[in-house]
């Protein structure tokens, strides 16, 4: 049993919650800072239940500082993860600065947290979307930033130039893991993704559709470059993504880098178009979407995927899960929620 604490930000999210129960399930301990700003309640009870373990929450918005220490002045932790940001594309474009002060203000507090503690290790929640609209194919970690399609971008490629020289600054060790795209949920069908209002990801777009809540699905362009014109993107299991940062906080604890900080990319390394996508929902779960080709959504790009071998040797990590596992638990979670 690995008697090591975890800090979990924004532990009631989507990944978060995800990430909670295979932590646990590895024996570590998990303490939880949520301000449920995009998540509720209900996450932690549904984590509690699976795992069978009391969890320790605290409600706290990061970006107040004060409070942040007020709250857990008297505890220790080993390793930092930090989840917690805002995460719409759409919303970030209409409100830039929200968005800098919500997920750099956090970062920023969680980093001067870290240093007034004595806290060594940090895993981040980083994207694909850091490489922009990449040169070549696979991106590799090597690949450089290119222009950020959005303000929400900007703010994750500028997440980890700060945590890159905070980390040379204080010899502190930190891993970003640059996930490609999460979809799917727990095989007990208790947690999943569970937009607020209209969801602007495909998956979710495409379950709420199925069961009716939505009349139709928009596909954004099939005029793109690539295999049947949609575009194409690696999509990845949450339960895979989760037990990769179970392989990373393990990394963290056992270093032995010699680089304070590291990045990996987290994907499958197989892209699938909007369309494969849409037509493995049909077929694995025999339900029909109603779906219209409509024009391209802006700050879309045609296609990426990731090469992962850095992570498969590096964390000792893969990915397990196919795209059918990907969208049967998707839609098993879709009808629980909808019962
Ligand atoms: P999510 O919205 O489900 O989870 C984020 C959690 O952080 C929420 O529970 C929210 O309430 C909390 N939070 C936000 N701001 C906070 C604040 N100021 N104080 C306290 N709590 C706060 O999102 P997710 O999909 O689980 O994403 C987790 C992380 O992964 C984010 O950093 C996101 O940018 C990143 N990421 C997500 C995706 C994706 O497609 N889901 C892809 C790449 C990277
Ligand atoms: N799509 C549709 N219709 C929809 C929603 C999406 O056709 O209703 C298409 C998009 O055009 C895109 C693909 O489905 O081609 C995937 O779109 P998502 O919104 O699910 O995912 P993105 O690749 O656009 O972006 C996601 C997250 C970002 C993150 C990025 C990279 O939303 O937060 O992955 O990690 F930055």
């Amino acid at each position: 049993k690995l008697d090591k604490k975890i800090l979990v930000t924004g532990g009631l999210g989507y990944i978060g919650s995800h990430t909670c129960i295979e932590l646990i399930n590895n024996g570590f301990n998990v303490s939880i800072i949520d301000n449920l700003v995009n998540s509720d309640i209900t996450s932690l009870k549904s984590i509690e239940k699976i795992t069978g373990v009391k969890i320790t929450f605290y409600r706290v918005d990061l970006t107040d500082y004060k409070k942040i220490k007020n709250k857990l002045e008297n505890e220790n932790f080993d390793v930092v993860i930090h989840f917690a940001a805002l995460k719409s594309v759409r919303e970030s474009i209409k409100f830039p600065e929200k968005y800098m002060d919500n997920n750099i203000g956090s970062l920023k507090n969680i980093l001067k947290f870290m240093k007034y503690k004595n806290i060594k290790k940090l895993l981040f929640s980083s994207s694909c979307t850091v490489y922009g609209k990449p040169d070549s194919l696979p991106v590799t970690e090597e690949s450089i930033f290119k222009k950020p399609e959005s303000p929400y971008a900007e703010t994750k490629q500028i997440s980890e130039k700060l945590i890159d020289e905070f980390s040379n600054k204080f010899k502190q060790n930190s891993i970003s893991l640059r996930y490609f795209n999460p979809v799917g949920a727990h095989h007990s069908g208790l947690i999943g993704e569970k937009p607020k209002g209209k969801p602007e990801n495909l998956v979710p777009y495409i379950t709420e559709t199925a069961i009716g809540l939505r009349k139709s699905l928009s596909v954004f362009g099939s005029d793109y470059k690539t295999k049947d014109g949609t575009p194409v993107r690696d999509y990845i299991h949450i339960v895979d993504l989760a037990n990769a940062h179970v392989a990373a906080v393990i990394r963290l604890i056992n270093y032995k880098s010699k680089k304070y900080y590291e990045v990996f990319n987290i994907g499958t390394g197989k892209g699938h178009s909007v369309l494969e996508v849409i037509n493995a929902f049909k077929k694995v779960n025999k339900v029909d979407i109603n779906y219209k080709i409509v024009g391209r959504r802006k700050g879309d790009i045609d296609i990426i995927f990731s090469d992962n071998t850095l992570s498969r040797k590096t964390l000792n990590w893969k990915p397990k899960k196919t795209i059918e596992d990907m969208v049967e638990s998707s839609w098993r979670w879709q009808k629980n929620i909808n019962r």
